[in-house]
């Protein structure tokens, strides 16, 4: 079918919720998934704005701790929406947890989103935003933003090269792709990378881009989580 013929076509589509990191330096006394943000967990959110998005189904690799209290987070959102939402016990890297979010994931899922928990307030027009875009034929998607600050290559304290800004973007998630795909990519280079796009790159696959939002942007220090109350705040006023 040309992408043309498929302007429009919804494929179905699965996500992967990966929520199962320690958050070493969010430094909290929880896994960062259960960090609270104004009154709810970041997974909360991030499984609330995945479900919003329509998908057949989603899943969430929790810390093997803590299986039992992401099932009490997600049965709620997953009866108000009327989507099936697994927990499964993630890996040692955020590879594993990928992987065993996958497996999970009904087979009719050709598209799959892979979405950190820690990115909790990411938008649900994201989510649908990417998922479209590979349903037009596009093994793999990222959401991205421009780079607004200037970035230098530096060896120790020495400066060796200021980077051409304009060739050069942040990457989010939710991150799309055709499941054999990324089936493939995981498969072949192993589990040690941060980003599944990358490892796409690494099969010869062309990876697409697609406009990504501020909202989107991972919770990692605690300075980030107050930006995140502060957006939420923000929202509650308007
Ligand atoms: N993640 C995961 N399984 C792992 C490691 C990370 O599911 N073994 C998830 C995290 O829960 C997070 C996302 O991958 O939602 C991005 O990782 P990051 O922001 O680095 O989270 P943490 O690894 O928890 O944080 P830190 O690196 O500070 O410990
Ligand atoms: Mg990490």
């Amino acid at each position: 079918m040309s992408p043309s013929a498929r302007q429009g076509r919804r494929d179905p589509f699965g996500v992967v919720v990966v929520a199962a990191g320690s958050g070493r330096r969010l430094g909290a006394e929880v896994p960062k998934a259960f960090v609270t943000l104004a009154g709810g967990p970041l997974l909360e959110y991030a499984v609330r704005s995945a479900l919003a998005a329509g998908p057949v189904a989603v899943v969430v690799a929790a810390p093997p701790s803590h299986v039992d209290e992401a099932i009490e987070v997600v049965e709620p959102l997953s009866r108000e929406h009327g989507i099936p939402v697994q927990v499964v016990p993630g890996g040692v890297e955020r590879g594993d947890s990928v992987l065993a979010g996958m497996r999970w994931l009904p087979a009719e899922c050709e598209v799959v989103l892979v979405h950190d928990a820690a990115r909790a307030l990411a938008p649900p027009v994201l989510f649908r935003m990417v998922a479209a875009a590979v349903a037009l034929d596009r093994p793999a998607v990222v959401p991205s933003l421009p780079v607004v600050d200037t970035i230098k290559r530096v060896d120790g304290n020495l400066v060796v090269a200021t980077l051409d800004r304009e060739s050069l973007r942040i990457v989010q998630t939710p991150q799309g792709f055709r499941r054999d795909v990324l089936l493939a990519a995981h498969a072949t280079h192993g589990s040690l990378a941060t980003d599944d796009a990358g490892l796409v790159e690494r099969l010869g696959v062309p990876v697409r881009v697609v406009d990504g939002h501020p909202a989107a942007f991972k919770i990692t220090t605690p300075e980030d989580l107050l930006r995140a109350e502060r957006l939420v705040a923000d929202a509650a006023r308007d």
